[in-house]
């Protein structure tokens, strides 16, 4: 979902022929040699990484999986961008917190993931900090073209939403926008790359269903009483603060308008 929207965006910046838009059958990031030979090939400027092991409950089953591509895939990309002097971009999650306080996270808080997936991504994140060059983004919730969770709603008569999980939805292409922009500025480290505030998943619906003018009826319920496989971080809001400072930016902007822009293209 984000790859198909980064590589339309670095496309649309740097011209169509600058990009190799790589997917699994091109490379296969947990195979060291594949990695190597395809930078030596083509010889990048910017390695981009949204691949990824993605499915959250998955995880805590295809362990051995999860685990390869996420921290391994993560580890070839870096011993290759080393050895060329690329830098690097890669993706983390907002799931690297437990979601137990009350406060938007910090980028320099600990992390304590509460799911495999999560615990995966953090050994990721620590694997990308290797290159002091690399710009490390925590996102969450995303949405896109190739993931609309809302349109879908028109055939249900019934959905039901997570009450008790807070957070804020990301469309693909804003991510995509402000990884440009941060590149562009020369931004490394690790940001929190999202929205300035925040609202639980059942908010977020009762905004979708209002501006598709949806008949579904929203019967909200705690994470708890859905008894999923993996653990989810409840209170999961990041700050933007280091964010907007390096953008040079007093305000990122709310998911709303964001959400509605989607809604309406
Ligand atoms: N979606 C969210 O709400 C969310 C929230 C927080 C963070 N993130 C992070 O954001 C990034 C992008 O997520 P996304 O939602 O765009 O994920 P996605 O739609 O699941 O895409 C992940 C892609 O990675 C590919 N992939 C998996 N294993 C691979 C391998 N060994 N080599 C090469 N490609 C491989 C998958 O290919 P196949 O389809 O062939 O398996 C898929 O195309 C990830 O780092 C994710 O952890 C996402």
């Amino acid at each position: 979902m984000l790859g198909t929207d980064l590589a339309k965006r670095f496309q649309k910046e740097y011209g169509a022929e600058s990009v190799i838009a790589a997917d699994r059958a091109m490379l296969d990031i947990t195979d060291w040699q594949s990695v190597g030979r395809l930078m030596r090939e083509r010889e990048p400027g910017l390695v981009v990484n949204s691949a990824a092991y993605t499915n959250v409950d998955g995880a805590e089953k295809e362990r051995e999986l999860a685990y390869n591509i996420n921290v391994m895939g993560v580890a070839n990309l870096v011993e290759w961008c080393e050895e060329f002097g690329i830098k690097l971009v890669h993706f983390s999650t907002d799931q690297v917190f437990d979601g137990k306080g009350k406060l938007p996270r910090t980028e320099g808080e600990t992390p304590r993931p509460s799911n495999y997936y999560a615990e995966t991504k953090f050994l990721g994140e620590q694997e990308a900090a290797r290159m002091e060059s690399s710009l490390i983004l925590r996102v969450q919730w995303l949405y896109g073209k190739k993931k609309d969770r809302f349109t879908p709603l028109k055939d249900k008569e019934v959905f039901t939403p997570f009450a008790d999980q807070y957070g804020a939805p990301m469309w693909t292409e804003t991510i995509a926008d402000a990884v440009v922009d941060l590149l562009q500025k020369g931004a490394a480290g690790l940001f929190h790359l999202t929205h300035d505030d925040y609202a639980s998943w059942a908010d977020v619906f009762a905004f979708a269903k209002e501006e598709l003018g949806l008949k579904v009826r929203l019967e909200p319920k705690r994470t708890e009483e859905m008894k999923l496989p993996a653990n989810r971080p409840l209170f999961s809001v990041l700050s933007n603060e280091k964010l907007c400072r390096a953008l040079g930016r007093e305000k990122f902007g709310g998911w709303r308008p964001a959400l509605s822009k989607f809604l309406k293209a």
